[in-house]
């Protein structure tokens, strides 16, 4: 099964946003596996968003990603990469559709309230980045049986 990342920007915890957003990767049937709070480094935010390094926007980004602290969380699921992304919306937050988290709760290019994986970018390589395999639990999630056939958990 997939898995991915998901961090809750400084603008989610600024908003009073954690518990919905939270809550709208719940109710798609995301299994969370890990979950973590914590105020990111200058090493792993340069690392994290290292291909903008030499965008206009990086300096003020990181900066904002550094104001508060951040929740990263990793996912799981069938496709759970995409089913991601399609319930964040795109990353200008004004032009986000209606029902995604960005659609239904943000204005902002910058403060979009989440990062989430890019299948581009190696999920699992970013997972690495904030998370030992300490940190990711393994569990039934009773619920997956109702979400999925057996067909497609094989
Ligand atoms: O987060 P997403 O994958 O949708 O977008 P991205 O193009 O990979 O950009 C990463 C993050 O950089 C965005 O989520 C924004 O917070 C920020 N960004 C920005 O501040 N200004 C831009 N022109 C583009 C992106
Ligand atoms: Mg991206």
């Amino acid at each position: 099964m997939e898995r991915t990342l998901v961090i809750i920007k400084p603008d989610g915890l600024q908003r009073n946003l954690v518990g919905q957003i939270i809550s709208r990767f719940e109710r798609k049937g995301l299994k969370m596996v890990g979950m973590k709070m914590m105020k990111i480094s200058d090493l792993k935010i340069e690392e994290h968003y290292g291909k903008y390094k030499d965008k206009p926007f990086f300096k003020g980004l990181k900066n904002f990603m550094q104001s508060a602290p951040v929740i990263a969380i990793v996912l799981e699921g069938l496709e759970a990469i995409e089913a991601a992304r399609f319930i964040t919306g795109s990353t200008k937050a004004r032009e986000a559709d209606a029902g995604t988290i960005r659609g239904d709760f943000a204005m902002g290019l910058q403060t979009n309230l989440v990062h989430v994986s890019d299948p581009k970018e190696d999920p699992e390589a970013e997972i690495k980045r904030f998370f030992g395999a300490e940190d990711l639990l393994d569990y039934d999630k009773i619920d997956f049986r109702y979400l999925y056939s057996s067909d497609e958990l094989g």
